[in-house]
């Protein structure tokens, strides 16, 4: 990015004369001589994110009036009052079509936990107004946070947005991943562009820009700032470090220059602080709130993952259940990666906060079919190899981590399913686990259920299609192989609220009734808490 111009630094001082903010700021453009363009219009909201006690990134998009139009420059502000009749602070930024003509700026200088409002202006259109906070810093008693994962545009409304846009008390949303999907899927409940399963750049760049046209989704993040992670369909179905399930060469073209265009598009069109402008696959990356938490954000789907394995019993791929033995156990296949594992075992060793709270993609709890210790062999049959169950030793490995951290909270996306785990490796294992009080628990996992891809009255995609033949009893069949599953619910889309203290993290599971209508009614489907220091959930609803 480029250094702050005199200019700038000349509004910001006269800002900061009126009032006490001390703001700096970095725009993606220069300030040269003014591109051309200089007419267009807001039509996919604003959005802020990744804040940090003292910054926080805004974005917008341009779509100008002239598709010929070379380069715009755009006008930016912020201040403390919703009408920003004072903005603290304003600037400059360029766009253009190199990036699709969105915009972000990482603006610097903010006061710790301060509730702020943005816009942008170009010519004379203006953006809507957006609200965004610094993250708090030093002595934090408090923190109320959502998480989201997995809205499919055509697959429902985005309800689920609307309730957290509504909500007044959240610090910043978490996302999860699948924000968009890659998948052809038209008319469940409306059509997308392009009509077609996203490969290139432009397929990408569209698919994102319809999903900002949903008014549910432009009024989440007008309210919040978000802090996202992809999962696989930011790119295409399971996909892994060197491929993925849905995509075939012969009629996909090059997975690398696929893969490329995706992470292109999202770092674009997100409100994301790039880690590296030089390798837009990482987007592991960690958040300080005060002495409470650190929000440690993983990416176990794109940046180092192996190809998961194939199904490894008599069954095959009828029933495409594993045990953990073969190449389940080689210590060297990957779920992170080298680099991020390490990264990942020094921030829990490093963390200093009271709670640690894991963003985390595919389920890190063992789910079975049928499960007995692994001191037996294998520890049973597991339901996906594209979980962390396929993953073990790399699993034994970040979990000692968390383990000897304490206060782990392990937040996972990509389900469609709702559920909350006591965090155990052997959890058949009644010397090691303890199946009624939870004794042995080393952490909690929860795991929130899909903002719309669910759709209405579906029961869910992410276990083996013999087990979905038994909705009813699958709860209790779930439980009674997995001692350490204290709660499972595939019937609904929603989100998690989790609101943390000093003294335990509580997790509240939202659900609403319907995506394929406008609806109002949201419901609470479970709560449950995790007491410092006791690394178990107790239910309190
Ligand atoms: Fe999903």
């Amino acid at each position: 990015m480029p250094p702050v111009t005199r200019r700038e630094v000349l509004r910001t001082t006269l800002a900061a004369s009126l009032l006490p903010l001390l703001p700096a700021c970095r725009g993606d453009g220069d300030d040269g001589a003014a591109p051309a363009g200089t007419s267009g219009r807001f039509l996919h909201g604003v959005a802020s994110g990744d804040p940090l006690p003292d910054a926080v990134i805004l974005w917008t998009r341009v779509t100008p009036d002239d598709p010929l139009t070379a380069a715009l420059r755009v006008e930016w502000e912020l201040g403390l009052d919703p009408e920003l009749a004072r903005p603290a602070l304003s600037g400059r930024v360029d766009t253009d079509a190199g990036r699709d003509y969105t915009v972000k700026v990482d603006v610097s200088g903010l006061q710790p936990g301060q509730t702020y409002y943005y816009r942008f202006r170009l010519g004379d259109q203006v953006s809507p107004v957006g609200r965004t906070r610094a993250a708090p810093a030093g002595a934090v008693e408090h923190l109320r946070l959502g998480f989201v994962t997995c809205g499919d545009y055509a697959r429902g409304l985005f309800n689920v947005y609307r309730r957290v846009a509504e909500r007044d008390d959240l610090q910043a949303v978490i996302h999860l991943g699948d924000y968009i999907y890659e998948n052809a899927r038209q008319n469940d409940v409306r059509p997308q562009v392009p009509p077609r399963e996203a490969v290139t750049l432009a397929d990408y760049r569209l698919r994102y820009a319809t999903f900002r046209t949903d008014p549910d989704l432009q009024a989440l993040h007008r309210q919040h700032p978000m802090i996202w992670i992809w999962d696989d369909h930011e790119l295409a179905n399971n996909s892994w470090s060197g491929g993925a399930e849905d995509h075939d060469p012969a009629s996909d073209g090059d997975f690398f220059l696929r893969r490329a265009s995706a992470f292109r598009a999202a770092h674009e069109w997100l409100p994301v602080r790039t880690p590296d402008h030089a390798d837009l696959a990482r987007i592991y990356r960690s958040f300080r709130y005060g002495d409470l938490l650190d929000l440690i954000m993983i990416d176990a789907r794109q940046v180092g993952r192996d190809r998961p394995l194939a199904s490894n019993t008599l069954f095959g791929e009828e029933v495409p259940v594993f045990t953990q033995t073969g190449d389940y156990t080689d210590p060297a296949r990957q779920i992170l990666g080298v680099e991020q594992e390490q990264w990942l075992i020094e921030q829990l060793r490093q963390s200093g906060a009271r709670w640690r709270v894991i963003g985390n993609q595919v389920y890190f709890s063992p789910l079975k079919v049928l499960g007995s210790p692994r001191s037996l062999g294998g520890g049973g049959l597991y339901l996906s190899s594209d979980k962390w169950d396929g993953y073990a030793p790399a699993r034994d490995r970040v979990l000692a981590a968390v383990a000897e951290a304490g206060n782990v909270v392990i937040m996972t996306g990509d389900a469609h399913e709702a559920y909350a785990f006591d965090v155990h490796d052997d959890p058949n294992n009644a010397l090691a686990y303890n199946r009624l009080t939870g004794e042995g628990s080393k952490a909690v996992e929860f795991v929130v259920t899909s903002a719309s891809t669910r759709g209405d009255g579906v029961v869910g995609d992410s276990l083996s299609a013999r087990l979905q033949q038994l909705p009813d009893n699958l709860e209790q069949l779930l439980r009674l192989t997995n001692p350490h599953l204290k709660y499972y619910n595939n019937t609904r889309n929603g989100y998690t609220l989790l609101d943390i203290d000093a003294e335990r993290v509580q997790a509240q599971f939202w659900f609403v009734p319907i995506v394929s209508q406008p609806s109002d009614e949201e419901s609470l489907g479970a709560v449950f808490e995790c007491a410092h220091g006791t690394q178990r959930l107790q239910r309190r609803d």
